[in-house]
């Protein structure tokens, strides 16, 4: 368990606190995970009483789905932990009233003043919040550990989150800095660098002798969710390629690390990201494809397409589908393309990192020779297939593809939620599952033509022939062009 500590979350009315921290908290505590003397202070620029607060808490957990199964007295115990303050955020008040908050703690259960403070706020609010805490001293480690946990989008472009990590380092030492990706804290993710790195048959596969191409699949079956606003100024690459997809793609290609520590990790991932083959905005068109959706069905219902979502801008540019062919220049990938791919309102919810191998140097049995295929299939039925060719029950040597399929649900118990994982992993001061300064950056980098020749300023960039799929398909037809003539995408 964690040392004594308190969890400040800063924007706890939000919706990502109502929906995922609050459930993950509480779960982690109603499993004994959280030791007894903790604390949650919420922070919002919305008046409440301690009391309001608590009822808002329990009303969100009783609400959201992702809320384990109450024990019965467990809420109200619950409700016992937390606390509530409010302010603005440029003034130093409401530093004050959570320094308080720590003195409090700290009396109630002796220890030390731990505190984890969590920035669940627009991305505006970041560095005020960042500044403000520094301020009023309360990054100084000197009377307990201080943390500062920093939610999605880690700035706009490469300029930006330069900057916010610039200004965030005129408070916090990098080790007390821990960027959520919350596509970390899935076991299945995690479990691409057990199989990896844990077994002596796939690594002497994965490389350029073996591999033909890499597939990286996040598709999405929701639209926009009412999330216009920021939606309309992030768009796909930002809310998804940068962040997400990037983090599977360095798992994906990295070299082993001399450990499984936050930092050997964390070397690693930089490298391969370092290693990527630049996209100068001059080049986009020939390695990247961008699509948004138009009317269309899913499941046999009409949706509309991304125009007409309330809040969205009629003549929007905004991209809700991109699909990119990276190319690393080292050893071990050189002429292997990796493709990745992910869009909104495609016509179903799969997430799945497909290494695609090689075919057989010679067919000897009639009929084509397929690739085999190893999927780590991330969300939903979790598990690795691989995928290959055999010989079908018969007078004839016929080959057809068969899959030999693990799936984790073989282990009998439930996924744990990435929020739960990665909040108790910054208590506990393990920055293993936390993308470093230098992999944002380098992400940044990777995807910066991208957006310089995408930018979605009337005039600005070319202009995109919108919209270019149908809701409920698989994204634009250019997409096939990039992966093909001799590839294609998987069917999923
Ligand atoms: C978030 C994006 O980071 O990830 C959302 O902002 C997206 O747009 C979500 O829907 C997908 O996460 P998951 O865990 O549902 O695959």
């Amino acid at each position: 368990a964690p040392e004594p500590a308190t969890l400040v979350i800063f924007g706890v009315t939000g919706d990502l606190s109502r929906r995922k921290l609050l459930p993950a908290i509480f779960g982690l505590w109603q499993d004994g995970l959280l030791g007894s003397a903790f604390n949650i202070v919420g922070v919002g620029r919305q008046e409440m009483t301690d009391e309001e607060f608590k009822d808002y808490a329990v009303k969100a957990l009783q609400e959201s789905k992702e809320t384990d199964t109450i024990q019965p007295g467990s809420l109200e115990k619950f409700r016992e932990l937390l606390f509530y303050e409010f302010g603005e955020f440029g003034e130093d008040e409401v530093y004050d009233l959570v320094g308080k908050e720590l003195d409090r703690a700290e009396e109630a259960h002796g220890g030390r003043k731990n505190a984890l403070f969590y920035l669940s706020t627009p991305p505006s609010l970041f560095e005020p919040i960042s500044n403000g805490l520094g301020r009023l001293g309360l990054a100084d480690q000197s009377e307990g550990w201080r943390r500062l946990v920093i939610e999605k989008p880690f700035g706009r472009d490469l300029d930006s989150a330069r900057r916010l990590n610039a200004a965030i380092h005129d408070t916090w030492d990098e080790s007390q800095v821990y960027r959520i990706d919350h596509y970390l804290g899935k076991e299945t993710v995690q479990n691409l660098m057990a199989i990896r790195f844990g077994n002596a048959i796939f690594e002497p596969l994965w490389n350029r002798g073996y591999v033909d191409h890499v597939q990286i699949t996040a598709a999405e079956d929701l639209g926009l969710e009412g999330r216009a606003g920021y939606y309309e100024e992030a768009g796909i690459v930002r809310d998804m390629l940068q962040n997400h997809l990037m983090q599977l793609f360095a798992l994906t290609a990295m070299e082993a690390p001399a450990a499984f520590d936050a930092d050997a990790i964390r070397d690693e991932k930089t490298k391969v990201l370092r290693a990527v083959k630049p996209i100068p905005a001059g080049r986009v068109g020939e390695v990247a494809v961008r699509g948004q959706y138009g009317p269309g069905s899913m499941d046999g219902q009409k949706v509309p397409g991304y125009r007409e979502e309330p809040g969205v801008d009629d003549g929007s540019r905004t991209s809700t589908y991109v699909a990119v062919k990276l190319e690393i220049d080292n050893w071990r990938w050189q002429g292997v393309p990796f493709f990745l791919r992910t869009g909104k309102r495609l016509p179903k919810k799969v997430t799945e990192i497909a290494v695609v191998f090689k075919r057989a140097p010679l067919g000897i049995f009639p009929g084509g020779l397929e690739r085999n295929v190893l999927a780590f299939r991330i969300q939903p039925d979790e598990g690795v297939s691989l995928k290959f060719s055999s010989k079908s029950p018969g007078q004839e040597m016929v080959l057809r593809e068969v899959v030999m399929d693990f799936r984790y649900d073989a282990f009998g118990a439930q996924l744990e939620s990435p929020y739960s994982r990665l909040l108790l992993d910054a208590l506990i001061g393990d920055a293993t599952l936390f993308p470093r300064e230098d992999e944002v950056d380098h992400a940044w980098q990777i995807v910066s033509g991208i957006l310089e020749a995408w930018d979605v300023r009337p005039g600005k960039g070319q202009t995109p022939d919108f919209p270019n799929y149908a809701a409920g398909t698989w994204g634009p037809e250019d997409a096939e062009k990039l992966i093909g003539p001799d590839r294609r995408w998987r069917r999923l």
